[in-house]
């Protein structure tokens, strides 16, 4: 894997990249995100629509909870829907996840070619939210189109934000009337902040988040999975052998894909980052992807050592808002390795074609648009 940011992590602990109009600074080494990552009072999470980067005041029209909050009001929202992000724990929550990936990868074994992003990783990600939010299965049909991407996937994203929102608004008006079915959009409704319940674009923001926040992060873990054991065939066998050695290789994917390569912060007063003074007001980058590669931290760290333990990446996040949806992501991931192993699939690649995003100068592949495979089952 490349580490993209190697020269200007070795030139300075920070690089300032256009946005837009907006120069950002962006924190490169582990150390310098960490702290920024923990220091909540000086670099802030309460930006309606200015934690993503680039900002996403054309999509939405409610800011993201909990995630655009600074704590103690941050820990207040966080609670009343963690309790949905638990499930991955329990132990037949994983079985039905195993249960999907294995009735996906088994018909995709059966057709001459797939495309593992929209084919395998798209349904996955989808299907498995609605066990997460306690939907019906069915409802996944209609996230499927909305394609790897809730706003940036094809079409105009502001539409694309507008369609989102449409559904959900309908979604939590028509669970108004489900008294006798527990689900997410149903809970949303019983949900009290500080005594009082939750109002429309609190319900709208929790929503929102849940559907925007885990998709072509999670698409692109697979489809990178994929594409090493496509390339590694030995590796496939060997790293399902155990329990442990296929959690260290989930850690080892987020690491090396950081599928979320940064995030944003607003500066609560002014700072020095690297001798440069960042006024008040102005937005700093966290920059994930940076900060999984640095040399001082992770050994070869441009090496995939599925094996990598201790592997103390920050791929999803550290701090407060650390990744709720961690559990998901790796319940999907871990199966996805068992069942590959389980059904002996040997995959080969036909044809790729990656996703890069651009931080000025430099290029950093996230994953694939599309990676077209033949998957085989071994008699
Ligand atoms: C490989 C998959 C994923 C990666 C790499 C990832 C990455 C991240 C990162 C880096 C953060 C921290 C953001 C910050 O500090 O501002 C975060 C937060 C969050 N993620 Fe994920 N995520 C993934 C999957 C998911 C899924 C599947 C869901 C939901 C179904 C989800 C929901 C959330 C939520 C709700 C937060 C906000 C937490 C808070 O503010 O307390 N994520 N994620």
């Amino acid at each position: 894997m490349v580490d993209a940011f190697k020269q200007a992590r070795r030139d300075a602990d920070t690089l300032t990249v256009a946005f837009g109009d907006e120069s950002i600074p962006m924190l490169l080494t582990y150390r310098g995100v960490r702290a920024a990552a923990k220091d909540w009072q000086t670099f802030s999470s309460d930006a309606p629509f200015r934690v993503p980067i680039p900002s996403e005041e054309a999509e939405r029209s409610v800011r993201q909870l909990p995630i655009e909050t600074d704590p103690p009001v941050h820990q207040k929202y966080r609670a009343l829907v963690e309790p949905f992000f638990r499930r991955p724990t329990q132990a037949d929550y994983v079985t039905r996840i195993e249960g999907l990936v294995r009735s996906i990868l088994s018909s995709c074994s059966a057709a001459d070619q797939v495309d593992v992003v929209r084919d395998v990783a798209l349904p996955i990600q989808s299907r498995a939210l609605t066990y997460l939010l306690g939907v019906p299965e069915s409802e996944a049909e209609t996230w499927i189109g909305w394609g790897t991407h809730v706003f940036r996937d094809g079409g105009d994203s502001a539409e694309k934000g507008a369609g989102l929102e449409g559904y959900l608004r309908a979604a939590i008006e028509a669970a108004k009337a489900d008294v006798d079915v527990e689900n997410f959009f149903v809970a949303l409704h019983a949900m009290a902040y500080e005594g009082r319940p939750l109002t429309e674009a609190e319900k709208l923001g929790m929503a929102n988040l849940v559907f925007a926040g885990g998709r072509d992060t999670v698409i692109n873990s697979i489809s990178f999975l994929m594409a090493y054991f496509a390339e590694h065939p030995d590796a496939l066998a060997r790293t399902a052998g155990s329990q442990m050695s296929i959690n260290l290789a989930v850690e080892e994917t987020i690491r090396v894909v950081s599928p979320l390569t940064h995030i944003g912060r607003v500066c609560k007063h002014a700072v020095e980052l690297g001798g440069t003074q960042v006024p008040y007001g102005q937005r700093v980058s966290l920059c994930w992807a940076a900060a999984n590669y640095d040399p001082a931290i992770f050994s070869n760290p441009e090496q995939v050592n599925l094996a990598r333990s201790p592997n103390p990446h920050v791929g999803f996040g550290s701090g407060v808002h650390n990744c709720l949806g961690a559990g998901q992501a790796r319940a999907i991931l871990r199966s996805l390795i068992r069942v590959l192993a389980d059904l002996k699939i040997d995959i080969s690649v036909r044809d790729m074609v990656p996703v890069r995003e651009r931080f000025g100068e430099i290029e950093r592949q996230v994953g694939y648009e599309r990676l077209l495979v033949r998957l085989l089952r071994a008699p």
